[in-house]
């Protein structure tokens, strides 16, 4: 089979996670960056990528990269590129992207650009003076960084955090991708017990709950190449079977959630039984002050409101400081607490044995974790 280069972008901080996660699926050459891992394999490892990383957010083909400082460059670094041996004669490709700090700043223009580019490049190699489109989709994306392009053809369509699970959400809920890495992060196992003390919609426990039973995030859910004809179906029916036999039957993990809010109760435990988890997941009424740990070895991890969306910044931090005294009592407990806020130490009352900065989309995040060994 042959190999090509692919892109996963990803949230920010979290990096080092996919190129993990990635290496341990059989990637090669893997190569984290900012906002991206790079690596090199087969349409098998692509299959395996989408269906089974839990951190990132898309899978790309990775065409090429170039500078550019004029749109002469642009095109012609865009009709170098073998557009012909993903793109079938009657495939459809839009293309959208970015640019950041570029001279190239444009997005109308520089689509505009690409896609002549392209179908310059197909219409010299297929012989034929314009292109249906009909086809299956192959969405041709683009970033252009400091006046670096890079072109990408994305295997995914939705996001990789959609796992199908979560039609309703409440006010705030953390993206899918994000809760898996706090999972990961906190050191989630097999054996292990949960508690969320202020889940909403029940993310970070189904996460927890996927991650320790080992259920690929994608298994029940379509990507866009599973329509293209370069690609073989068997080979996403052999993936899902590989990913399938490799779920844990031994799995004991015990999650329990607990809210304020009934209707994101309800909605945690509707995502819950979509995802197959509900066997493995508590979700009961229940104020974080009154909180304590169902069992005595457990995990806390959370992400509790913050000024801007759903509380006042007041009434946040009052919770940030429950959740201290709580550790304080609990000392053998560990937490991970997810927030923006640049006091939450200085709150919750004491400092963190561990941080780690990371975006949660676009908000600056840090994970403060209490009761891990400091390295
Ligand atoms: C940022 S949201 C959590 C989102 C969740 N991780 C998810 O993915 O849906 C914070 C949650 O804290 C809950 N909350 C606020 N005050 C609370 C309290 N005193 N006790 C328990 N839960 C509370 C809110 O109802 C909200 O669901």
């Amino acid at each position: 089979m042959p190999k090509y280069t692919f892109s996963a972008p990803c949230l920010l901080g979290i990096e080092g996670l996919v190129g993990n996660e990635l290496r341990f699926l059989g990637a090669e050459e893997v190569s984290p960056e900012n906002g991206r891992v790079i690596f090199k394999g087969d349409f098998e490892m692509m299959a395996r990528a989408n269906i089974c990383s839990r951190y990132a957010e898309r899978i790309q083909i990775l065409m090429g990269e170039f500078e550019a400082l004029s749109f002469e460059e642009l095109f012609q670094g865009v009709k170098a590129l073998p557009w012909e041996k993903f793109i079938s004669k009657t495939d459809a490709f839009p293309v959208k992207g970015r640019s950041l700090s570029s001279k190239l700043h444009s997005i109308p223009d520089c689509q505009k650009i690409i896609k002549k580019a392209v179908v310059e490049r197909l219409k010299e190699k297929y012989m034929l003076p314009w292109f249906e489109e009909t086809g299956a989709v192959h969405q041709i994306q683009f970033l252009i960084l400091k006046d670096r392009v890079s072109v990408m053809i994305d295997t995914s369509g939705a996001g990789l955090h959609k796992r199908g699970y979560r039609e309703k959400a409440n006010d705030a809920p953390i993206k899918e991708t994000l809760a898996a890495a706090l999972a990961e992060i906190s050191g989630v196992r097999k054996n292990h017990v949960v508690a969320d003390p202020m889940c909403g919609s029940g993310t970070i426990l189904i996460e927890a709950a996927l991650k320790a039973k080992n259920i690929a995030p994608g298994i029940n859910r379509y990507f866009a190449a599973e329509k293209w004809s370069q690609i073989p179906s068997y080979i996403w029916k052999e993936e899902r079977k590989r990913a399938k036999e490799s779920e844990r039957e031994d799995c004991t993990f015990r999650g329990y959630g607990y809210d304020i809010d009934r209707e994101a109760l309800k909605t945690a435990l509707e995502n819950a039984q979509k995802a197959g988890v509900a066997d493995m997941i508590k979700f009961e009424y229940g104020d974080v002050r009154k909180f304590r740990c169902p069992e005595e070895r457990c995990t806390v991890i959370t992400n509790p409101p913050y000024g801007e969306r759903l509380l006042d910044l007041k009434s946040a931090e009052e919770l940030y400081k429950v959740l201290g005294e709580n550790y304080k009592h609990t000392p053998d407990i560990r937490y991970t607490v997810i927030s923006p806020d640049d006091d939450f130490e200085k709150c919750f009352g004491r400092k963190a044995d561990k941080r780690r900065k990371l975006y949660n989309g676009m908000i600056k995040c840090q994970v403060y974790m209490y009761g891990v060994k400091k390295k």
